[in-house]
This record gives structure tokens, C-alpha cells and sequence, in this order.
């Protein structure tokens, strides 16, 4: 390769654009769900637990993996720890690939809910109305599958924009953006008579209901919404320069990522306590209760599809990335040009990505593993694969190649070095096998 790796172009701009890719569905629609489904508080501290101790010692280990090796997953661990470690890269790559057949189709949704909104389609509903409308429209065997073209074809305009014209653009307008309008919504939701037990069910722990499930859900959820364990940080660290500071820069990602799923629940679960939702009612749960909130709200049709919009590109700087995996995989080892790669790739996520969309309609008796399609591949990447990916990445910088992570800390904090040898040899890949031994 004679070409110059293409670089962010500033300090602000790679925080933005990998906070741009931690922040996505993950936090705002995925978060409040899960949440709900497993007890609320104790899982929102479990989750901050995680991120703050193996998520920061994993993305500190996968931007310096990426910046010393100046490639993506399957070139940076051939080349710092030898060819067999390969094979995590390509597990990588396929997680990616995974990942990105269910994200797709919820980047539909919100496509199709922003047409909801402009059509006034959500105003003036129930709660039994809007249970309706989007179980209606998920079970559709067309128009969702439709959505989930168009939000693919949305991709591919970005990606093929490159890395700095496309993503970080995007990232430094439109996510400031994206946080003024939930905390106005939260504003709202909390003036609600009954949305304080939203906000007790949220923030105050109850450890009877922690399972071990529960700490599976909590760790998986902290690879997930941190963009840990597939590469996707490896790739991002790949384009920085060797003058940005690694740990301030996972800092501020791994705090707006916090900073964001709390918005987000602080948004949901009122308004779900307000009216009498159901804070267990799974993948829908964000699509089914915010409408309701923007009905109490002036110009709130309007107002539902801003949101819906900013959801969007929300979800699109983050699946932006786990195309961008795949895509360069492809381009830096096989050679490839850009342009037909990214067709191709999102051409076949088109292909398998119809598999867990009809999931909730027309397939929604197939259950492999007795889990739906959908939930079939968002709990094997998300709770197995990314984590697993998190040991890999971890043992690789611990133990084969250490210097390169410690060469990039800085000098004056000794301690921070030594505390992140110790998570990347014992902590982390011991804490992992642990969760996930004791959950098969
Ligand atoms: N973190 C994103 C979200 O929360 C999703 C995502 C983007 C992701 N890139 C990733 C998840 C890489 C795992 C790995 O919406």
C-alpha cells in the first residue's frame, strides 16, 4: 500500500466519531429494555461497574492495538501476535457481519417510525393503540424488510463518503443534537404524576432480583454499547495519530456512553410507569412508549420526528462502524476497491438480514435454541462472541504484546500503567471466562 492511512482529522473529531459509534441503538433502544427486563437499578450499576473497570482496560487495548499496527482486526493481531491469532480478527469480522443483520433492521424501524411520525400516524394513541401500530408494523412481512434496504443503502452513501467527510461530519452536528432533545424530552416525562416510580424503578438497586443472567445481560450490554470486542475500536485506532492521548480520549467515550444510556432510561421508564406500560415488553419497548410522551407536548408530531431522525443517525454513525470491519477487512487483505466491497457487503447483511426481520412476523414460531432469530443472534454476539473477542484482545496486549500498549500510556501516571497490566493479564480475561463459564 503506498497511500497514506487516511487519519481523523482532530483530537474532537475521533471522540466524537467513536462516541458516534459506542452511541446508537445500543443506548436508546436496547438500554431501557434490557434494563426493564432485568430489575432496573441493580442492572443500571452493574452495567457502569463493567464499563468503567474491562470496558475502559479492552478499549484501551484495542485503540492501541489498532494505532500500532495501522490495521484492522485480522491484520493487527497477525502482525503483534503472530498468525494464529488471526483468527480472532476473522471472528471479529464475522461478529460484525452478525451484529450488523439484526442492527439493520432496527435502523428500519426507526426509519419507518420517522414516516409514522411525519404522517401523524402516532399521535393521539392509546397505549393499547401504540402496542398495536408497532406490532402491526414489525410483523409485516414487507415494509419492515423494506426499511431495512433503505437504512443499508443510507450506510452505504456514508461509508463510501470515506472516513473523515463521512463519519466525522456527521458525528460533530448531529449527536449534540441528538442530546438537547432527550433532555428536554426527560424534562416532560418527569413532570408526569406517576413517573417518579419510573425514576425509582431506574436509579434504585434491588439486588434480590440479580441472577446470573442479569450479570451476563449487564457484560454483554457494556461490549456492546462501547463497540468492544469485534475490532471496531482496533479499525478506529488504526486512523489516529500516534500524538492522541488513548486515555483521555476512552474516557470521555466510555463517559458519554454512560451519560447516554442513563438519558435514555431517564426517558423511557417515567413515561413507562406514567401510563401503565409494561417495563419487561422487550425490543419495542422504546418504539411503543416514547409517541406517547410527544402527545403531551406542543408541535409534537414534529417534535417525535426530529427524535426519530436523530435515532437514526445515531444508529448510522454506530452501524457505520460495524460495516466499516468488514468492509476494510477486505480492502486492506484482499485488496479490493472500496466502492464494490461496500455494495457487496451490504448487499449479503441485506440478504441475511431478512432472516430476523421476519422473525417477528412471518417466522415467529422458528426458534433455534428456543429464542426467535432476532434474539438468537443479538444474544450470541452481544453475550458470547464480544466478550469472547474482549479475552482475545485482552491476552494479546497482557501478555504478547505488552510494550505496545505501555509505550502508548502516559508516563506520568505509573500507577495507571501498572493497573491496566494487571486488568489485561488476570483481570479482565479471568473476569470474563468467569461470567460466561458460570452462564453455560
Ligand atoms: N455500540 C453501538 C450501539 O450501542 C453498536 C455498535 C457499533 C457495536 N459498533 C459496534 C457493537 C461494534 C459491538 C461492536 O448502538
Amino acid at each position: 500500500m503506498t497511500a497514506a492511512r487516511a487519519q481523523w482529522g482532530s483530537r474532537l473529531g475521533f471522540i466524537l466519531a467513536a462516541a458516534g459509534s459506542a452511541i446508537g441503538l445500543g443506548a436508546i433502544w436496547k438500554f431501557p429494555y434490557i434494563a426493564g427486563n432485568n430489575g432496573g437499578g441493580a442492572f443500571l450499576l452493574l452495567y457502569i461497574g463493567f464499563s468503567l473497570t474491562i470496558g475502559l482496560t479492552v478499549m484501551l487495548a484495542e485503540l492501541a492495538l489498532g494505532r500500532a499496527a495501522k490495521l484492522g482486526p485480522v491484520g493487527a493481531f497477525r502482525k503483534l501476535a503472530g498468525k494464529k491469532w488471526a483468527l480472532f480478527g476473522y471472528l471479529g469480522v464475522l461478529t460484525g457481519f452478525l451484529i450488523m443483520t439484526f442492527y439493520s433492521v432496527v435502523g428500519g424501524w426507526t426509519l419507518g417510525y420517522m414516516a409514522k411520525a411525519v404522517s401523524g400516524d402516532l399521535a393521539g394513541l392509546s397505549r393499547e393503540g401504540l402496542n398495536q401500530v408497532f406490532t402491526g408494523f414489525i410483523s409485516d412481512p414487507w415494509k419492515p424488510v423494506g426499511y431495512h434496504g433503505l437504512f443499508l443503502l443510507l450506510n452505504m452513501a456514508v461509508v463510501l463518503g470515506g472516513v473523515k467527510s463521512g463519519i466525522e461530519a456527521i458525528c460533530k452536528y448531529l449527536m449534540p443534537g441528538l442530546f438537547l432533545l432527550m433532555i428536554g424530552l426527560i424534562v416532560r416525562a418527569l413532570l408526569l404524576p406517576g413517573a417518579m416510580d419510573g425514576v425509582a424503578f431506574f436509579l434504585v438497586p434491588d439486588f434480590a432480583k440479580v441472577t446470573m443472567g442479569t450479570v451476563i445481560e449487564a457484560l454483554g450490554f457494556a461490549f456492546f454499547s462501547l463497540s468492544l470486542g469485534m475490532g471496531a475500536m482496533i479499525t478506529y485506532g488504526s486512523y489516529l495519530d500516534d500524538e492522541a492521548k488513548l486515555v483521555s480520549s476512552a474516557l470521555w467515550v466510555i463517559g458519554l456512553q454512560i451519560a447516554c444510556a442513563v438519558l435514555a432510561g431517564l426517558m423511557v421508564l417515567p413515561v413507562v410507569f406514567a401510563f401503565g406500560f409494561d417495563p419487561a415488553a422487550g425490543p419495542g419497548l422504546s418504539f411503543i412508549t416514547l409517541p406517547a410522551i410527544f402527545d403531551h407536548l406542543p408541535a409534537g408530531k414534529w417534535l417525535c420526528t426530529l427524535f426519530f431522525s436523530l435515532l437514526l443517525v445515531a444508529a448510522l454513525t454506530s452501524s457505520i462502524s460495524l460495516i466499516e470491519v468488514v468492509t476494510s477487512y477486505f480492502i486492506d487483505e484482499h485488496g479490493f476497491e472500496r466502492r464494490r466491497v461496500t455494495l457487496a457487503v451490504c448487499l449479503v447483511i441485506f440478504v441475511a438480514g431478512i432472516a430476523p426481520s421476519l422473525s417477528f412476523g412471518l417466522w415467529q414460531d422458528v426458534k433455534p435454541f428456543g429464542r426467535s432469530i432476532f434474539d438468537l443472534l443479538d444474544y450470541v454476539t452481544s453475550n458470547l462472541l464480544l466478550p469472547i473477542g474482549g479475552i482475545a484482545i485482552s491476552v494479546c496486549l497482557g501478555w504478547l504484546s505488552w510494550p505496545v500498549l505501555a509505550k502508548q500510556l502516559p508516563e506520568e501516571l505509573p500507577w495507571l500503567t501498572t493497573a491496566l497490566r494487571i486488568g489485561c493479564r488476570w483481570v479482565a480475561p479471568l473476569a470474563i471466562s468467569g461470567v460466561l463459564l458460570n452462564g453455560l
